[in-house]
């Protein structure tokens, strides 16, 4: 177990020198050593993804850039859905040629007996960076939860209320079921393919989780996480359940069963800590646009949220949600040196 990282001892609530960050989504276009590595390719972004050699680069790209204290592979939650059969493109919001609607569909999807067979590219990545990193910072892998990769699935694309889904989900329970169960069970079997090839903690994205009011969000999305998050092989690597818009049902998201729940910038910190309880360490929470603000001003931002952490154990800072692409790197790395700095006993 790698307890010397501050980043792996916050997950597990131990007490750290300086509180840890990272930022959801650091390695992206923001930086022009991204945008130059995925134009020397000169392919796709799902190029980029199942190209071994540039995905390490560009995790790695803010790990020297940021200096954060933790590298989280380059891939994307629904490249693991191409798997199941879905043709799977990106413009760059993601497209499935053929979403999911009827119960033929669902039959059809394939759960991959071998993930590390079905896409090789992920546990060449985290082998690649287990090296390259020298131990520097451990290494994040990560999926989408089923209920955020059934959104994509069976509405084909983004969307604002994903109605596809919430037709079927309230219409005809036994089918959303069923596509549940398989993705879970793909799902399960994808992280723990990444921890087998070296991943040292696993962030679940539930991006959409907040659509569902907090009665829902038990029935429709609760078990299915609930599963995911058991099934994994915890031994000594903890896991991050990111909720976005979970900030109003914390009791329900906590009972997911992950040692590390992360937060987006609709609930206060102190309060989310004070309703989570001490046996769950907490990731967060800055607005990300506030990194479109002055230097002081981001620095005013970063105390008032160590401020109400009030320096309780088991906090990892990160922003609320993924850095913009349109964001100054300059603001991103001064942001992780506030953290530094105004953390440090
Ligand atoms: O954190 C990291 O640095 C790792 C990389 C990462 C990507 N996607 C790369 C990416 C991670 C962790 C994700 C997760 C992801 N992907 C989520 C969950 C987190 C979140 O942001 O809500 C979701 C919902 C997706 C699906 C997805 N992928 C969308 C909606 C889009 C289009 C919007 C956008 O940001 O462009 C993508 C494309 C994508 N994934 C890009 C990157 C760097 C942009 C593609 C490009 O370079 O052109």
């Amino acid at each position: 177990m790698s307890t010397e990282y501050d980043f792996i001892k916050a997950c597990w609530g131990q007490p750290v020198d300086r509180i840890p960050v990272w930022l959801m989504r650091q390695a992206g276009r923001y930086l022009q050593c991204y945008k130059d590595v995925r134009a020397k390719g000169g392919g796709t972004f799902l190029d980029l993804c199942k190209d071994p050699a540039r995905a390490a680069e560009v995790s790695i790209q803010p790990i020297d850039i940021l200096n954060v204290d933790a590298a989280i592979m380059f891939s994307d939650i629904l490249t693991p859905v191409e798997t199941m059969g879905m043709e799977l493109d990106f413009v760059p919001g993601p497209v499935f040629a053929k979403p999911i609607r009827t119960a033929a569909d669902v039959d059809a999807l394939i759960v991959p007996e071998d993930m590390a067979q079905a896409v090789p590219y992920v546990p060449a990545i985290i082998k690649r960076l287990r090296v390259a990193l020298e131990g520097r910072v451990p290494l994040i892998g990560f999926g989408g939860a089923p209920f955020t990769l059934a959104c994509y699935m069976v509405e084909g694309k983004g969307s604002k209320d994903f109605a596809a889904l919430k037709q079927m989900m309230y219409g005809d329970f036994p089918l959303y079921d069923a596509l549940m169960q398989k993705i879970t069970a793909m799902d399960t079997a994808y992280l723990n393919m990444q921890i087998d090839a070296g991943a040292q903690a696993i962030q679940i994205f539930d991006t959409w989780g907040g659509l569902l009011a907090p009665h829902d969000f038990e029935l429709y999305i609760l078990p299915y996480a609930k599963q995911l998050i058991n099934g994994l092989k915890r031994k000594g690597i903890p896991v991050i359940y990111f909720v976005k818009g979970g900030g109003t049902m914390l009791d329900l998201v906590k009972e997911a069963g992950a040692d590390v729940i992360g937060l987006d910038w609709h609930v206060g910190l102190g309060k989310a800590r004070d309703i989570l309880g001490d046996d769950v360490a907490v990731q967060g929470n800055l607005d990300p646009t506030v990194l479109y603000a002055p230097k002081p001003y981001i620095e005013k931002e970063v105390q008032r949220i160590l401020d109400e952490n009030a320096g309780r154990p088991g906090f990892i800072f990160n922003l609320g949600h993924g850095i913009l692409p349109t964001v100054p790197p300059e603001n991103a790395i001064h942001m992780v040196e506030c953290v530094h700095r105004l953390s440090l006993k």
